[in-house]
């Protein structure tokens, strides 16, 4: 596997789901010690701006800017060309988009970072939103097929495309492994520790089961923000990983 030899730390990102610079800071000072990687998603970089990501960026954390690129390919190319050149970890686009689309999207990091001394971020693939009902699927969208099947269809895409992983839930972590092998990165959001609250989260999973499961990240956010003793809480969740591996 990818990242096998990984230690704990190395497995989890912390959903930066801030409003302000201010706290996305305060939030990286406070945790980084513990954890290095976060990720910055829309709704913050909508209310704080994108220079919060860079300042995070600077501050030694690794950066997984969340905006799910989807646009004609020479749209995504350039956005991930742009992304490329601030220093970021990782980013993630929608397969939906299509395979020419993804490849844009690699081309774009490799080339935005060959313009600077960093590396071309990684690309995580989004399989389907987990916000979206196998009906939804079906109907809405007009995809008749099942949720599960229509994820391993999209990472297919991804990896055939050269995308460094995807983005799946925790149900859907099998299922991918199988089709896709061991060299795809999977990175599972709706990670909940039993002991915290499920929030909104419907199909959520345990950090340990997401490990055990072959997920190589975890992305968390309510739990740890939201918890009376931050740095706590994420050791606790680190705890649940070590437990798994
Ligand atoms: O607070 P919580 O742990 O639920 O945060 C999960 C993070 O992962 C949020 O930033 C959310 O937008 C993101 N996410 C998700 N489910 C997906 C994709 C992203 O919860 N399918």
């Amino acid at each position: 596997m990818k990242n096998a030899n990984q230690s704990p730390s190395d497995r989890l990102i912390i959903a930066a789901d801030v409003r302000t610079r201010d706290e996305a800071t305060l939030l990286t000072e406070e945790l980084m010690p513990l954890c290095r990687q976060f990720k910055v998603g829309c709704a913050l970089i909508c209310s704080a701006g994108f220079n919060v990501a860079i300042e995070m960026t600077k501050m030694g954390a690794s950066v997984l800017i969340d905006l799910k690129l989807h646009d004609i390919p020479n749209t995504v190319y350039e956005a991930s060309f742009a992304l490329s050149k601030y220093g970021i970890w990782a980013l993630t686009v929608h397969a939906c988009g299509g395979l020419e689309m993804i490849k844009a999207c690699i081309l774009g990091t490799r080339n935005g970072a060959m313009e600077t001394s960093y590396k071309p971020p990684l690309v995580f693939a989004v399989t389907l939103l987990t916000s979206i009902s196998e009906q939804q699927l079906n109907d809405e969208l007009q995809v008749k097929t099942s949720v599960s099947e229509y994820v391993v269809t999209m990472a297919k895409l991804a990896k055939l495309a050269g995308a460094d992983g995807v983005v799946a839930s925790g149900r859907e972590i099998n299922d991918v492994r199988e089709a896709c092998g061991n060299d795809l990165l999977i990175l599972v959001p709706g990670v909940r520790p039993s002991w915290a609250a499920a929030d909104d989260q419907r199909r959520y999973i345990t950090p340990a089961e997401a490990i055990k499961r072959g997920a190589n990240y975890i992305i968390v956010g309510r739990p740890i923000l939201r918890a009376e003793n931050r740095r706590d809480a994420l050791m606790r969740v680190l705890d649940e990983i070590a437990s798994a591996i």
